[in-house]
């Protein structure tokens, strides 16, 4: 009993739920985040700051996730966004983990290129008119 009082106030302290999230990002917002980490990676990168980018990527993987497990329709999108994430982002993404492993920087900033091509592919093949710059 004590227990379950102690894990009730810790979930009230710190006010989780076990209601779905209510306080969920659009789609939108979430593409607002995703820019900031992918214009900080780009810069990181160019100046061949690895670890520094490397906590970017891992910020920008954590909302691929959250974006992948809570947008599962939008009237955009003919399917949910985990499908576009897998086809379209996963491997620039574990490629870049990699070049920043190996601390290669020609790798990452080839991986980088082709991480921005993606993201255009998927606003062309869905007419969403927004440019992600290098
Ligand atoms: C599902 C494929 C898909 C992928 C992959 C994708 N986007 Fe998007 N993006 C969208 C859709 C759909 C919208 C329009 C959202 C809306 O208007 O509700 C959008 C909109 C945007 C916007 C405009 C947001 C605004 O409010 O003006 C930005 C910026 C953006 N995306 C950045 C990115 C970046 C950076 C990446 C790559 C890391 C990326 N997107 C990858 C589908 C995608």
């Amino acid at each position: 009993m004590k227990a379950i009082t102690a894990i009730s106030t810790l979930c009230f302290l710190l006010s989780c739920s076990p209601e779905p999230v209510k306080n969920m990002k659009d789609l939108e917002q979430s593409m607002m985040d995703l820019k900031a980490y992918q214009e900080n990676l780009g810069e990181g990168i160019r100046a061949c700051r690895l670890e520094d980018s490397r906590w970017l990527l891992d910020g920008m993987d954590s909302t691929l996730r959250t974006v992948a497990a809570t947008i599962t329709e939008h009237h955009r999108m003919d399917k949910p966004f985990a499908y576009y994430k897998k086809r379209l982002l996963d491997k620039p993404l574990s490629e870049l983990e990699s070049a920043f492993d190996d601390n290669d920087t020609a790798k990452a900033r080839a991986q980088y290129v082709i991480l921005v091509d993606k993201c255009n592919k998927c606003h062309l093949d869905l007419e969403i008119d927004k440019e992600v710059k290098y």
